[in-house]
């Protein structure tokens, strides 16, 4: 803004240029209150911003941000910055945060067992089967059931399939044992790692590069995607591609922060990110071909496939797993799944 042409000196001008000074002093303070927003959204998560939760994250953040017009603001913690592991559901519950998006994997551990169907090893062998779970009634009805957790349940974001990695190629069982192998605190996981003759060893995601750089694992399950933006390549000498396991997430929100938003608001957020998770899923899997390409071409990290006959000795070798989590799970939502996603097999 430019003082307007009038007589340096005269009373006049000096007049002038306070007001034009006031104005600028209101503007500088009326601007930013204008833009600034009346609600803000911390959504808390434990990946790289680069990977698919990590992007789905952003993308809502935008979308909030567009449809809001600037009202809501939704801040994104990337990499444990804000909540990790250990204190994430704890800090949803207690209203320490808005939304999470924790793996799947996590569920179990926090009272809900049925999620543990999702770490079922060898489950499922494409994303178009779990998509039929997680998209379909089966999906709303475990959100639905989160509310016995105290959270809203309100949608799900694939990451893909499980890899190994290890100091050594993980072909068959007999790779396996003796290892101390990095898994979430799931019992399934637990169950999975033992029936494969390896020691299961719970840490932090934020904590598995050091404890693997360090020796205290020898390795861990994870998409590659987390592989590659975790820079585990460093400290892993193989990658097996054993697709053995799915790793999701299930976003979700603090109850008394949910029920708080009036109707619109609510479905502002619900609707952007109903559209940053249609998006996301999208994408997972070719987040995932570009970071396997990028590892394939990693100086001094090793990747190796399964045979088909490899891969289902490894699966008949995790088979009691199934037999031993099946009340766990719930007899009956496994065999909606196994009927209605993936075709009526048994196991
Ligand atoms: C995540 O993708 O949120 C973390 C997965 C893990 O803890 O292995």
């Amino acid at each position: 803004m430019r003082p307007p042409p009038v007589r340096a000196g005269s009373k006049r001008h000096l007049l002038m240029v306070s007001v034009w000074l006031w104005l600028c002093a209101l503007c500088t303070v009326w601007v930013p209150m204008a833009q600034a927003a009346e609600l803000v959204v911390r959504l808390s998560h434990v990946v790289a911003p680069d990977t698919p939760k990590g992007l789905m994250a952003t993308r809502f953040q935008q979308l909030v941000a567009q449809a809001s017009g600037g009202r809501i603001r939704v801040d994104v913690y990337p990499d444990s910055q804000l909540y990790g592991d250990d204190d994430e559901m704890e800090a949803l519950q207690l209203g320490a945060v808005e939304i999470l998006a924790p793996s799947l994997s996590k569920f179990g551990v926090a009272g809900a067992p049925e999620f543990d169907v999702f770490d079922l090893p060898f489950l499922f062998d494409t994303l178009t089967q779990v998509r039929c779970v997680t998209q379909g009634r089966i999906g709303q009805e475990l959100l639905q059931g989160l509310a016995r957790q105290q959270m809203v349940g309100l949608g799900f974001l694939d990451n893909g399939f499980k890899q190994m990695s290890a100091p050594r190629p993980l072909l068959q069982a007999a790779d396996f044992k003796g290892l101390r192998l990095r898994i979430q605190a799931s019992r399934v996981l637990a169950a999975q790692m033992r029936a494969l003759g390896a020691y299961p060893v719970v840490l932090p995601f934020g904590e598995t590069r050091r404890a693997l750089a360090e020796g205290v694992v020898d390795g861990a399950e994870n998409p590659v995607s987390n592989f590659l933006t975790q820079g585990l390549a460093p400290v892993q000498r193989t990658l097996t591609l054993t697709d053995h396991g799915y790793l999701g997430y299930a976003v979700v929100a603090n109850p008394r922060f949910w029920a708080s938003l009036g109707e619109g608001d609510r479905t502002l957020l619900q609707r952007a990110l109903n559209q940053a998770l249609a998006e996301g899923n999208a994408r997972a899997a070719a987040l995932n071909a570009q970071a396997l390409a990028t590892l394939k071409q990693t100086p001094g990290l090793q990747v190796h496939s399964l045979s088909a006959a490899q891969r289902t000795a490894l699966r008949q070798a995790v088979q009691p797993v199934h037999a031993d989590f099946a009340r766990r799970v719930g007899t009956p939502l496994l065999r909606d799944v196994k009927n209605l996603c993936l075709g009526g097999i048994s196991g």
